[in-house]
């Protein structure tokens, strides 16, 4: 939605006039590479995107948080002394999550009237619920400071934000999510080290293809999935390889020397979880290098590998993705394909030459829907900054 719309919309539902309305926005994201190792300590490719949360925000003065959403006929209220009793609202419990994060945090809450407008789609692994939980993080947070109490900064924000994530809202996600929504950089992936939270921008600089991001439309939510399942799982098989291989904090540690030689260590399909995160640590650092060195072809047959790694060995993937990316693959002129996110359903992310863009996405939809009678979405996306207060006049 328009700035304008939005502030008329906020301003149908709060009342008062726009003067002391402020915008803050925060991204959604596809992960280029690096799938299901975040949670591991692993390197991950993730980059923001246009697709995004805006919310409009005004102090209120009192002890309640109002929530709305543009896209949804919700409301939400939330009391700022009583932030632990919204766990099981049906809309809002994101937010909900951050304030009662922060403000164990030691930051100052103050009363606001908020209102959302989310261009993410839902449940499509393209992290709409980070990109909610970084932007009310950074409303929150500027206003705390404002009142004179602490504000952080955006990484701090994101750690907080996944902090709600895991303790709120009951998913164990690792960092990347909020990471990506938080610190993207326009034009660039982040190379982030989820051990230890550093970074570094990768530029994009795609000399003849482009990422095109479809949704399967097959929807899934990380609650009701196997994410946490798949964790334990991951959990397990570093309990067990710490007894063989010294010095390990965390499964990317592991090198695939060491893990062929203790694989047979593991019960059987803990071991193929493990074999995937220690080979998927390995494709990012090889994507990492094939960027940098321009080369597309490379790239492309790293994406597919990941792909097939989530679909045989971390069985992630299920029909939809499967079928959608097996259909770009087929397609002459793309150059790999896999899915992006937490799987189960949701998005992927294919390499495409520039020129065939039209044709792909005209050969993919049809085979598609053809092969589950669903319809596949495409996105024009672009890489854009993470998360930052709109200065008005920009948009
Ligand atoms: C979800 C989680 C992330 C990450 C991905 C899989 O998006 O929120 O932390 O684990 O799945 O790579």
């Amino acid at each position: 939605m328009e700035l304008k719309e939005l502030t008329e919309k906020f301003i149908e539902i709060y009342g008062g006039d726009k003067s002391d309305i402020r915008f803050f926005s925060a991204a959604g994201r596809i992960n280029v590479i690096g799938e299901h190792i975040d949670y591991c300590g692993g390197p991950v490719l993730p980059a923001a995107l246009n697709l995004r949360t805006l919310v409009a925000a005004r102090k209120n003065g009192g002890g309640v948080i109002r929530l709305a959403a543009t896209t949804i006929d919700k409301r939400a209220e939330l009391d700022i002394n009583k932030l632990n009793s919204y766990r099981n609202l049906e809309w809002g419990e994101y937010q909900a999550g951050v304030a009662y994060v922060l403000r164990n945090e030691g930051y100052n809450i103050v009363g606001c009237d908020l209102l959302y407008d989310t261009t993410v789609p839902f449940g499509s692994g393209l992290s709409s619920s980070a990109s909610i939980e970084v932007a009310t993080a950074l409303t929150l947070s500027t206003f705390s400071a404002e009142s004179g109490g602490k504000s952080g900064d955006n990484k701090e924000l994101a750690v907080l934000s996944q902090r709600a994530e895991n303790e709120y809202a009951g998913v164990s996600c690792g960092i990347m999510d909020q990471f990506a929504s938080a610190m993207g950089k326009k034009d660039c992936a982040v190379f982030l080290n989820c051990a230890t939270l550093d970074y570094e921008y990768i530029p994009i600089v795609l000399k003849d293809c482009a990422f095109v991001v479809a949704n399967s439309n097959k929807k899934r939510s990380l609650q009701e999935s196997k994410y946490n399942e798949r964790r334990a799982e991951c959990e397990t098989a570093l309990d067990i390889l710490k007894k063989h291989i010294k010095g390990i904090t965390c499964l990317a540690d592991v090198s695939v020397s060491d893990f062929e030689k203790f694989a047979d260590k593991l019960p059987e399909v803990v071991r193929k979880r493990a074999r995937h995160v220690v080979y998927e640590c390995e494709r990012v650092k090889k994507s990492v290098a094939a960027m940098r060195g321009g080369d597309e072809e490379r790239l492309g047959k790293l994406l597919n590998e990941s792909h097939y790694s989530l679909r045989d060995l971390y069985e992630v993937t299920g029909k939809e993705l499967d079928a959608l990316t097996e259909l770009s693959r087929n397609f002459d002129g793309c150059l790999g394909s896999r899915m992006t996110g937490a799987g189960f359903g949701g998005c992927t992310v294919s390499l495409v030459k520039k020129d065939k863009v039209s044709a792909f996405i005209k050969h993919v939809s049809e085979g598609y829907k053809k092969a589950t009678g669903l319809t596949a979405e495409f996105y024009e996306t672009a890489v854009e900054d993470g998360a930052f207060e709109v200065a008005l006049g920009i948009i």
